[in-house]
């Protein structure tokens, strides 16, 4: 019978750490329950003790996702043990997952500890989390560059302190496969106790190669892979799931091992988790890019029409991705809305579903055909918000070819309404400046994307931004309308929203300015 393979998703704490990826506690729950969808075996939701907006984050989702384990990271220290279990005691499988660094480099410069010191603190950690739950996972930090000898003394204690799992990271993506695979197998074959836990993998993918070293470590004995939808995370990020996933499915001739995903909810993973985070997915991506099934050489054409299989070595509908069709029209009710909705895997509560339905209505009275396509940006640009500061309720926009842009812009606040014009040196420009004159904050633009959700001129337009505040913390707004720049105005409001959100939580003890690192 195939192995079942693990696997452990990090998009919500590894994948968070990739510059410009911070998601709201919203977003997050958004994204867990789509991976539970996708049924993981574990969520890892955050890092509790870096900030109370983690810990809420890593609540949040341990008291509302059935299904997969959830674990929050912590260091091999009490203080951050104690605090990851306060956020993981609701969950139904909760997971404290402990790391500490193995190699000499970590050990010498950054803990400035011994390897006889570190040796116990590791087991003492793995003794207080396994104190409070059965599940433990153990992380030897920088695995890979670190000596075999007092790698493998490490896992061994570890395991007889409690450890279920243990994590063998190739921290920096420096490891090459024959080598990993290798690594894995004889630590494996090593440790004495090692058959008393689940040797697991994360691969960072600083060479191109973290899918690569996760593969051979599957086939050298792993049971676990951590990973990230599109590969987010630290650096150049982590392992794709779905490239993961998607490998030991379409070679389980080679590998005899499965894993227990719904691959049919990968595609709707990976658009959700750029939408959220404002980061797109490169075109030819693999699995999940949008030319990852087009076939442009006429050949391949004429091959794919006799027989898919002569070019396709899987199917697009496996991973969710369906023929785009010409679904809705104006005249189309609430309930086809929603069965459309329901089939391409949303399931919006009622307040999320009228605002949907509300803005389908005004789209498709300007739009005669709306695709699959304009569906998922009316319901990312609807349903995934958090408690709205600033409203925009009108906008006046002049540009001509010799004329300045102006703009003329209603507000409406907590504060009530705020009127306000200015000018730019463009349309988008003018709109900016003028809302700066209305709110008050602090922050920056450091990144505008426009994008045509489908194809012809009546296509919704969809912006994505990015706001620095004052503190560094970036924010993703993204806003998407028929008028490109109009999408560009609900795109700013959408961020200086986020931005008022979390100073208001930080006011409150929420998010603080300085996240512990690890
Ligand atoms: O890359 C790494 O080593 C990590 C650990 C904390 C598991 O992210
Ligand atoms: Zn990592």
């Amino acid at each position: 019978m195939a192995r079942k393979i693990r696997i452990f998703d990090t998009t919500l704490r590894d994948g968070e750490q990739s510059p410009g990826a911070s998601m709201n506690i919203e977003e997050k729950l958004e994204v867990a329950k789509q991976l539970a969808r996708l049924k993981v075996d574990v969520i890892e939701a955050g890092f509790p003790i870096s900030s109370p907006g983690d810990f809420e984050s890593v609540k949040a989702v341990a008291e509302t996702v059935k299904g997969p384990a959830v674990a929050g990271l912590c260091r091999a220290a009490n203080a951050d043990i104690d605090r990851a279990w306060e956020a993981l005691q609701h969950a139904k499988k909760p997971l404290i997952h402990t790391f500490l660094a193995t190699s000499d480099i970590h050990l010498e410069k950054k803990l400035k500890k011994t390897r006889l010191e570190a040796l116990d603190i590791a087991v003492a950690a793995v003794k207080r989390a396994k104190g409070y739950t059965e599940e433990v996972e153990f992380s030897a930090e920088d695995a890979s560059r670190s000596d075999f000898d007092y790698l493998c003394q490490v896992v061994e204690a570890v395991i007889d302190a409690g450890a279920t799992i243990v994590n063998l990271p190739d921290t920096v993506g420096y490891a090459i496969p024959s080598e990993y695979g290798e690594m894995i197998r004889r630590v494996i074959e090593t440790v004495p106790n090692s058959k008393k836990a689940i040797f697991s993998v994360h691969c960072h993918n600083d060479l191109g190669l973290g899918v690569a070293n996760s593969l051979a470590a599957v086939a050298n004995g792993a049971g676990q892979v951590e990973c990230t939808i599109n590969g987010l995370g630290e650096r150049a990020g982590n392992a794709a799931m779905e490239e993961v996933v998607m490998a030991i499915h379409t070679r389980t001739d080679l590998f005899k091992a499965t894993t227990g995903i719904n691959t049919r909810e990968i595609y709707r993973a990976s658009r959700l988790v750029s939408d959220v985070t404002g980061l797109d997915v490169q075109v030819n991506k693999a699995i999940v890019g949008m030319n990852a099934f087009a076939h442009e050489a006429g050949i391949h054409q004429h091959g794919v029409m006799q027989d898919k299989r002569t070019y396709e070595i899987m199917d697009a509908e496996s991973v969710g991705l369906t023929e785009s069709k010409l679904v809705l029209g104006k005249h189309s009710g609430r309930h086809a809305f929603e069965d459309r909705l329901k089939s391409m895997g949303y399931h919006l509560g009622k307040a999320e579903l009228d605002k949907a339905f509300a803005r389908f209505k005004i789209t498709a009275d300007k739009k005669k055909e709306i695709f699959d396509e304009d569906l998922e940006a009316i319901v990312a640009d609807e349903a995934y918000t958090i408690p709205s500061k600033y409203e925009l309720t009108y906008m006046n926009v002049m540009s001509s070819l010799e004329g300045i842009p102006t703009a003329t812009i209603k507000l409406k606040s907590d504060c009530g309404d705020i009127v306000e014009a200015g000018i730019g040196v463009g349309s988008v420009d003018a709109i900016y400046k003028t809302i700066d004159k209305m709110v008050e904050a602090e922050y920056c633009l450091v990144d505008f994307v426009v994008k045509s959700v489908t194809g012809g001129t009546d296509a919704l337009g969809e912006v994505t931004i990015k706001l620095e505040a004052a503190n560094g913390e970036i924010y993703t707004g993204r806003g998407a309308s028929l008028d490109v720049v109009e999408a560009a105005a609900k795109a700013y409001v959408n961020a200086i929203n986020k931005l008022a959100h979390y100073e208001k939580l930080r006011g409150n003890g929420g998010k603080p300015k300085d996240k512990a690192t690890l």
